[in-house]
């Protein structure tokens, strides 16, 4: 369920990326026109890229019949430079000087771990979240499924009982969620934090929302509710999942692309979870997240 992970900088972080992590902190220059989309793994990274990528790329990709994201994965069009640091992949690293503006980019990084040009600089950060239920089944069907990497074997129940000590990659997920929604409290220019359940349930509504968050020309120009609805179906789910480019190949050759589109619904932990882990997985939340402000939806 979880490769090897190391506390580090107070979050859990897989050992093979600490080096990378540390790289990426030290010489990623962020440019005040980037936009990095952020989340806990399986929160609906994978979702939110394409959004960014077609609505920040509108005026230069304004065809839905020959998008980049018809031939390409979302994650290669938004890329994680944390990982490519942690692989050493030297060109990739190189090639994000010469990405067209806005860059989009990605990461999983918590918050207070984010290389400082990235918070301190004006760069835009677009965060979603998950209710933990369907996070916690989505990674447990991920992680099992990727066979290339040294991952320790665990049971269902042991793998949540990690999840509810917050001991998985990049956790744990209740302070990963605090870090970006107290920043979006106190620069809400600068972050957006969404919610899966909230853009499943009224895409329209926020996909509004992200174009105006970036001063989209979509927004601007007042763009018929048409255009809105095509964005809307390129990056839908079964749509997504159906493409070619989407159904074969991997990333940094460790996850099979077509693991990132499983069933893309609210509510699937019903058919993991017995009475006593909901129970504790909701003490859990009352105890980590309780006065925060923040709610979860965990059925459609
Ligand atoms: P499930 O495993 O519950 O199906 P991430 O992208 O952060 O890895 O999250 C993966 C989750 O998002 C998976 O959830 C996946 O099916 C879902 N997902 C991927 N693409 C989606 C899309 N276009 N619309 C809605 N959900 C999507």
């Amino acid at each position: 369920f979880t490769p090897y992970l190391h506390l580090f900088q107070d979050f859990w972080c897989p050992t093979d990326y600490v080096h990378g992590v540390n790289k990426f902190q030290k010489h990623f220059d962020a440019k005040d026109n980037d936009v990095f989309v952020a989340s806990f793994p399986k929160s609906g990274t994978t979702w939110l890229k394409a959004l960014t990528f077609v609505i920040a790329n509108h005026q230069r990709f304004s065809s839905f019949d020959n998008h980049p994201l018809l031939s390409s994965n979302p994650h290669e069009l938004v890329p994680f430079p944390e990982f490519m640091y942690s692989y050493d992949l030297h060109d990739q690293i190189l090639s994000l000087s010469n990405m067209s503006d806005p860059r989009l980019l990605s990461t999983h990084l918590p918050f207070p771990s984010l290389p400082e040009s990235i918070t301190k600089s004006n760069c835009k950060i677009i965060y979603i979240r998950r209710n933990p239920f369907d996070t916690f089944v989505s990674a447990w069907e991920f992680f099992t499924k990727i066979k290339s990497v040294s991952l320790p074997e665990f049971t269902l129940e042991e793998a949540f009982e990690k999840y509810c000590n917050g001991i998985t990659m990049f956790g744990p997920w209740w302070s990963h969620m605090l870090g970006y929604w107290n920043e979006s409290k106190t620069r809400p220019n600068k972050v957006l934090f969404l919610r899966y359940e909230d853009l499943k349930e009224d895409t329209v509504f926020h996909v509004k929302r992200i174009a105006e968050f970036l001063d989209s020309p979509i927004i601007q120009r007042g763009e018929s509710s048409t255009v809105i609805e095509n964005i809307i179906k390129l990056c839908g789910f079964e749509k997504m999942k159906d493409l070619e480019v989407n159904k074969s190949g991997s990333i940094f050759d460790v996850v099979e692309k077509k693991t990132f589109f499983r069933k893309g619904e609210i509510g699937d932990w019903i058919n993991y979870f017995s009475p006593s882990m909901i129970e504790k997985l909701s003490k859990i939340i009352e105890e980590k997240l309780g006065g925060s402000g923040l709610s979860f939806k965990v059925h459609s």
